[in-house]
């Protein structure tokens, strides 16, 4: 029945077996991003979050990392690390808490996942953490050229609240920044809630592990 739907996927918190998967995202969506991002400093960060987007029911075959030398010389066992089945991530996306302001890092969906409400999942899912934070707004940066992205935080109630002149190293690109209004104004509260409740009625319920 209409509404009553769930869907195949999941938000949780990302953990440190997600990292490969997360990167290999990271370097799909942002191809010409240098340095990479340090996943595993990022699950170390006090003051950043991480959500992945699982598909559930879905698996790939990953290589676990190779023990450190000091863990190899203390393992009885000397056989290398055999692949393991992990489920499927389909994306990410990661706040930094800084003085009240949730600010979006990083959001990405894999390619041949996009448009079918992956994006609108991850970005409830942020504007809900950084809620429950007691943070006063979201905030990004987002390339003047990337109307995907725009649109979805459009959509969302976000504005344009500035702009970072020749901001991005690899095409001297403008950064747009865009904000949420206040989070938890009744506006806000009323916006958000009539977004979540619509895009339950036409894509399901998702799992959110982190409420
Ligand atoms: C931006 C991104 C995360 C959107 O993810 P997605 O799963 O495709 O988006 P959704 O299907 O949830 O779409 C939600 C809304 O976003 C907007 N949107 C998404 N893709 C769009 C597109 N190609 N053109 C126009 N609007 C788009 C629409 O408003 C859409 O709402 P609608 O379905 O009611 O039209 C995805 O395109 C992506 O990973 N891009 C590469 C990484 C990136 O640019 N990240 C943003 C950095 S600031």
């Amino acid at each position: 029945m209409r509404g009553q739907s769930v869907m195949p996927y999941a938000l949780r918190p990302m953990g440190p077996h997600d990292i490969d998967q997360v990167a290999a995202m990271e370097r799909e969506a942002f191809p010409t991003l240098w340095p990479p991002t340090s996943y595993r400093r990022e699950l170390k960060n006090r003051v950043a979050e991480y959500l992945v987007c699982v598909h559930e029911g879905e698996f790939v075959t990953v290589t676990p990392p190779r023990r450190t030398r000091l863990l190899r010389l203390f393992s009885r066992r000397n056989k290398p690390t055999a692949p393991l089945q992990v489920p499927l991530l389909v994306g990410f996306v990661g706040l930094w808490y800084q003085a009240g302001d949730a600010h979006i890092v990083s959001i990405a969906v894999r390619e041949e996942y996009r448009r079918r409400g992956l994006g609108e999942l991850l970005l409830i899912g942020a504007v809900e953490m950084a809620t429950r934070r007691g943070q006063q707004v979201v905030t990004l940066e987002v390339r003047a050229s990337n109307d995907a992205a725009q649109a979805l935080y459009a959509k969302y109630g976000f504005t344009q609240t500035g702009l970072r002149p020749r901001y991005y190293a690899d095409n001297h690109e403008d950064a747009v920044i865009m904000t949420s209004d206040p989070l938890g104004s009744a506006e806000y509260d009323a916006l958000f809630a009539g977004l979540r409740k619509a895009f339950e009625e036409r894509h399901g319920e998702a799992t959110r592990e982190y409420l």
